[in-house]
């Protein structure tokens, strides 16, 4: 296939569009998930770390892959390594990221399907009249019933497979950069209504005192995978969005801003559930319903509570359905560039997709008591292994390629950020980011 000419029509469309990628569930809803279960501050200090030592590092290595080689990332893998005179195997690790997105896809779909179940719950009144402990049991009582978890598993993705194969994304990533702006509003509002709580200060001590005794291997894992989960780095997703950059356009500069805003949605989501956590004496580690259950708590005190709740999910659903998208155009365009009609290919990845979503979408019902290792559920593993593994072993191989493999003038061009960085960011990539990944996944394995 030959290259792109398309490019997006102004700088700000790039950051809109990968903006859209990288918020969704991973601020809202896995953050809070995972720091209640690690630890608090230890893991947030950990989540910085490494998403500036690897996360950054390695967005820039994927979205340059994409722009330098202007097709979608098998071709552009190989013919990148070709043109530097290196194997043309290096098309593989394209394939591996297909896989990568597609695992993710699978339990993504399922717990927007949860925000959908929220949103209709929400806005019919359903919580105003509950307690807190009413609240609780409810949410363990839908993820019981297989039927509604699979239905609404069912909408999103067909929701998301209709955009990708109408092509239609590019006009809901104008109405999602439209409508961002509120949801964050909506999240300031929560922080204010935090700070009127009994939970506000140990929420901060929480998130910002930490306890290093949190660190245990497990929060090093989870914290690494997150740093590239929340980016949408690691899969070769974002080479999709950089193969429309324009030449022009300074790529260190659109990365920080997007990781910026990515970082003060989670923190604010963070903020706004650990008040309500501690305000209603609950267990910060509660698990993958924690924000399910801790906001219809804080909305159903407040004045209009089932409208301001039904709006923060229509937001949290654009949100995720601009991310979902990210996540499925990349295969769609993989089977597109082995000639298959576009449809045909959204149809087989969305019926594809749905299956491996079974396990997530069953595991806290039927298939409760299925572990193959250990106590892990069925949803932890559709979660941990391709968040903490393959994420980062793609993100591991994404930066050799970028550092390594690649000429170094396409690759400086494509930074687009003059020489004198890019030789900064290719020292960082080789001699810190590179090795920290090395030996996480080490000890990971060997763990
Ligand atoms: N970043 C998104 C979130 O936080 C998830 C996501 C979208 C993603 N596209 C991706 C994760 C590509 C990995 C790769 O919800």
């Amino acid at each position: 296939m030959s290259e792109v000419v398309e490019r997006w029509g102004s700088r700000r469309a790039f950051i809109i569009a990968v903006t859209g990628a990288a918020v969704g569930l991973g601020n809202i809803w896995r953050f809070p998930w995972m720091t209640g279960e690690n630890g608090g501050a230890a893991f947030l200090m950990l989540y910085v770390v490494f998403l500036v030592l690897l996360g950054l590092p390695v967005m820039i290595a994927e979205i340059m892959i994409g722009r330098a080689g202007r097709r979608t990332p098998i071709q552009a893998l190989t013919h990148l390594a070709r043109d530097a005179g290196k194997s043309r195997h290096w098309g593989w690790l394209g394939l591996f990221c297909g896989v990568t997105l597609f695992f993710i896809l699978s339990f993504y779909s399922v717990v927007s399907g949860w925000s959908i179940e929220y949103l209709v719950d929400a806005l019919s009144g359903h919580f105003a009249s509950q307690s807190p402990q009413e609240i609780g049991s409810a949410f363990d009582a839908f993820l019981a019933s297989p039927g509604r978890v699979l239905f609404n598993h069912t909408l999103f993705l067909f929701l998301t497979m209709s955009v990708v194969a109408l092509g239609v994304g590019g006009g809901l990533e104008r109405l999602n950069n439209l409508l961002m702006p509120l949801l964050y509003l909506l999240l300031v509002l929560l922080v204010g209504y935090a700070f009127t709580t009994s939970g506000f200060t140990a929420a901060l001590a929480w998130l910002f005192m930490p306890d290093l005794s949190a660190l245990t291997p497990m929060a090093i894992f989870n914290a690494m995978g997150h740093a590239f989960f929340t980016l949408a780095v690691g899969a070769g997703a974002l080479m999709t969005y950089g193969a429309y950059m324009p030449d022009d356009q300074s790529l260190p500069r659109a990365v920080v801003t997007v990781a910026i805003l990515d970082v003060a949605v989670a923190l604010m989501a963070g903020i706004a559930i650990f008040s309500i956590v501690f305000s209603q004496n609950m267990a910060p580690d509660s698990g993958p319903g924690l924000m399910f259950v801790t906001l219809p708590i804080a909305f159903a005190d407040l004045p209009g509570g089932a409208l301001w709740l039904g709006a923060f999910f229509v937001l949290l659903l654009l949100a995720t359905w601009t991310s979902s998208i990210n996540l499925a155009e990349p295969m769609v365009a993989m089977l597109g560039s082995l000639g298959m009609a576009r449809w045909l290919a959204a149809v087989l990845i969305g019926v594809g997709v749905w299956l491996m979503g079974l396990p997530s979408a069953l595991s806290f019902s039927i298939w409760s008591d299925v572990r193959p290792f250990g106590d892990m559920t069925l949803f932890d593993l559709a979660t941990t292994l391709p968040i903490d593994i393959m994420l980062p072993i793609g993100g591991l191989l994404i930066a050799f390629f970028a550092a390594w493999v690649m000429e170094g003038t396409r690759a400086s061009m494509a930074i687009g950020a003059g020489e004198r960085f890019y030789r900064h960011w290719r020292a960082v990539v080789r001699w810190v980011s590179i090795p920290l990944l090395v030996v996480v996944l080490v000890g990971f394995f060997l763990s």
